[in-house]
Formats: C-alpha cells, structure tokens, sequence
C-alpha cells in the first residue's frame, strides 16, 4: 500500500469551484481519488460527479450527502465566504452548514479516513474567548446554532473571525470524541491567498497593510495549490496518527506570534504609518 498515494481513494470536496478548493479537487482527481464535488457555482474541475449545494441550507445538504451516498476515505471542506457578505450567512456557511455537512458525513468515514477543514490564520487569538466559542459548538444542530448566533451578535460581530474559531474548536474537539472511531479531524489556519476571496472581497474589508502583517514573516500571499497541498497529506494515510491538529500553513506566522518575533497589531500600526 501506498500510504501517499490517493489511487482507488473515494473522497469528497466542498467548495471546488475556485481557489483552495479548486485546486486540492484537481489534485485529488490527478492523484487518481474518484472525487465528488459541491458549490454554490458549477466546478470545471473533471471530477467523478459534482452538486449544487448551498451550505446555508441543510436540506440541500442532507439530500447531496444522501444521493452521493456511501463510504469516504476523505472529506475536503474548502467552502467559505468571507466578511463581505451578512454576517450570520458567513456563520451559516463558515460554521454551522459546515458542520452540519461533516457531521453527515462523519458516520460514512472509513476506518482511518479523515475530515481535512479550512479555517483561517484570522483565528489566531482563539484562546481569548474560547468559554463562548464552545458553547456555541456544544449547541446541537443547525437551527439551535443560528438561534444562538442571533443572540450574541456582538460576539460573531461580521462572522468571518468568529465562524474561524468556531470550526477550530469544533474540530479539536471532535477530533478527541472520534479517536476511537478511527476518523480523524484536522483543520488548516492559512495566511492570506491569492485566491478570488483575496482579489474580490478581502481587500475590500481591509486595507492592504492589514494583510501584509498576516503574510509576515515570508512577506508574500501564498498560492492556492500551497494551501491545497497540506489539506491532501492530513487526509492522506501517511497522516495516520495525525488528529485535532489547527495547523497554520503560514510560513512562520504563528510560530512568529507565539514568540513575540511577530507583533501583529504593531505591524499594522506600523505600516500604516510609514
Ligand atoms: N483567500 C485567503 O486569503 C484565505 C485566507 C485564510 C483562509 N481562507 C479560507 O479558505 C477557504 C477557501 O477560500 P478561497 O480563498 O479559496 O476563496 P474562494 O472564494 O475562491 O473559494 C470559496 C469557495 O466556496 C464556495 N462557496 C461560497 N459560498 C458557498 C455556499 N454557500 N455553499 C457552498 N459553497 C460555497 C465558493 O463558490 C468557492 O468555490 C475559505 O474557507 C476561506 O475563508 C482564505
């Protein structure tokens, strides 16, 4: 067996009509996986079958997961709206469709399969309010979610940060409750991307200084494909022993804060001075 290989691998991807999604479907189908996709927007990407579906409904959900039907090796969740849209929409679909969506999923895992997530280096200061964070995550589906997102609107505030944090911590935590299921669960923290949430929506939120102190130390936005990359080794089998990992894929960010090599704030001050 080849533990790298993705060969005769049944997986299934959210979110592959652009960006980081796009490019770890085309990955997996050049790996040789038979890959079944969703978006809100039809995939170009040659895979074994693609749906629309809006991750802010779970009807639609629960009737793709139902038509694509039987076991996975892999989940890919690569959807994602970003700060530009209303804020309880990108909770929806940052959050709670995205949870709904794996949890669907969850009992059609394979043995050793695993749930590969995307969430954001704007997570980075979860520890600050995680006591609300799992409440939210310990709410028990989707309408009990968005009723108790309705009700601390000053939290989830425009959705993007809070959504990142919440699928973090719901990740960890599972993660710890299905180890002896044998499916694991890990999540990226990416820096900024080159992606069309960057180019249409992000710059639009934020001046560009802002993402220069997240793209910091390596001074650069990374590429679609390098994000994609460690979202196929975490559900690879040579990630067998590999589960509740936030993982930044930031070149040295994280790594930065928790040293106090990186000031976030004082760089962006700093930028917007000079
Ligand atoms: N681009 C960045 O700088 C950056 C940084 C950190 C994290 N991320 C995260 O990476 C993930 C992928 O984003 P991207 O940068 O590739 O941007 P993108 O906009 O190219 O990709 C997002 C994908 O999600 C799909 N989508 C949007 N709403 C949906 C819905 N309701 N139901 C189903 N699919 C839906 C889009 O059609 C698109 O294919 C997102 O979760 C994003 O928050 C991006």
């Amino acid at each position: 067996m080849d533990l790298w290989s993705y060969a005769g691998k049944r997986v299934v991807i959210a979110g592959c009509f652009s960006g980081i999604g796009e490019a770890a479907a085309r990955e997996l189908v050049r790996l040789g996986a038979e890959v079944h996709g969703v978006d809100v927007r039809e995939s170009a990407v040659p895979m074994a079958s693609f749906r629309i579906v809006d991750l802010k409904e779970p009807a639609a959900i629960d009737k793709a997961v139902e038509e694509i039907g039987g076991q996975i090796d892999g989940l890919f969740n690569c959807a994602g709206l970003p700060q530009t849209f209303p804020a309880l929409d990108v909770m929806k679909v940052n959050f709670l469709g995205m949870r709904h969506w794996t949890e669907q999923w969850i009992p059609r895992i394979n043995r050793g399969g695993g749930v590969a997530t995307i969430a954001s280096n704007a997570a980075y200061r979860l520890q600050q309010r995680l006591a609300q964070t799992l409440e939210l995550v310990a709410t028990p589906d989707f309408a009990s979610g968005l009723a108790w997102c309705e009700e601390h609107m000053g939290l989830v505030a425009d959705g993007y940060t809070f959504s990142k944090e919440a699928i973090v911590v719901y990740t960890l935590k599972r993660a710890a409750e299905l180890a002896r299921q044998g499916v694991r669960l890990n999540v990226t923290l990416p820096s900024p991307v080159a992606t069309p949430m960057m180019r249409d929506h992000f710059v639009k939120v934020a001046p560009k200084e802002v993402f220069d102190a997240f793209s910091e130390p390596v001074g650069r936005l990374s590429q679609p494909e390098e994000q994609a990359y460690p979202l196929l080794f975490l559900n690879s089998d040579a990630a067998c022993f590999v589960s509740g990992l936030a993982m930044p894929v930031d070149f040295g960010f994280t790594g930065g804060v928790n040293t106090g090599v990186l000031d976030v704030q004082k760089l962006i001050a700093g930028a917007r001075a000079g």
